[in-house]
């Protein structure tokens, strides 16, 4: 469910980025493509929430409440975010200089979101386990395919996919503290417009990298 409203407002924010920067409101577009960057590295911290669950009880709970053979790459609302990313494609690669910042930190914030996924993945078996979309490859090795190929949307080539930003360490009250913020930041956006509520570059001087 938690996922779900982060992808509903990832979806919000990416149109609203666009109708922004189509109408060449470039600080308006800065701030949905930072408030996107905190709904993603919010995304992250419910990824290793779910993954600081035992296996048995991830398999129990929460990949139980998924209908059999679920991939995330199935859910509706994922595959329009995507198809979103797509139509913005042309942005990425002409980002004007003045969103350059709000665009590195997007992509960091999309690598911080992967290497999460990868991370729990890894944790509840994906090293060993086929991917359900391909069964014959390895889940881990999928999803760092899929990273390559949502980089290059982002336009990032893959030389520079994998690079440091996408790990993170935090405790379980920064866990919580930084998912509230995401939510509270969410909210705030999507019943206002035009107001910075919550600053994204706060994540990445706060919390340190994993090694
Ligand atoms: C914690 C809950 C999880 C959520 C919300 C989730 C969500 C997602 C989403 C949104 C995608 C699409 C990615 C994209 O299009 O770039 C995806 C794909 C994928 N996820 Fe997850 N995921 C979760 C846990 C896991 C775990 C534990 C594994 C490995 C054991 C895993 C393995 C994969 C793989 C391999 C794909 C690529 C498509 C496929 O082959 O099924 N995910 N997931």
């Amino acid at each position: 469910m938690g996922f779900f409203s982060l992808i509903q407002g990832l979806i919000i924010c990416c149109l609203r980025f666009e109708l922004q920067i189509q109408a060449g409101n470039f600080v308006e577009a800065g701030i949905e493509l930072e408030t996107a960057s905190a709904l993603m590295i919010g995304s992250a911290v419910a990824m290793e929430m779910a993954g600081s669950y035992s296996t048995d009880t991830y398999k129990a709970e929460v990949r139980s409440s998924m209908p059999d053979r679920f991939s995330g790459i199935m859910s509706q609302d994922h595959s329009f975010l995507i198809a979103i990313w797509k139509k913005l494609h042309p942005w990425f690669t002409s980002m004007p200089e003045v969103l350059r910042h709000q665009h590195e930190q997007f992509i960091s914030s999309y690598k911080i979101l992967s290497g999460s996924h990868k991370a729990v993945c890894a944790r509840f078996g994906g090293n060993e386990e086929g991917s359900l979309l391909s069964p014959g490859c390895k889940a881990s090795e999928m999803l760092a395919r899929f990273e390559v190929s949502r980089l290059r949307i982002l336009n990032v080539q893959s030389d520079r996919a994998s690079r440091g930003e996408n790990l993170l360490l935090l405790d379980k009250k920064q866990f919580i503290e930084l998912s509230f913020r995401s939510y509270s930041n969410l909210l705030m956006r999507v019943l206002s417009s035009g107001e910075r509520t919550w600053n994204v570059s706060r994540c990445f001087s706060v919390y340190p990298e994993r090694t």
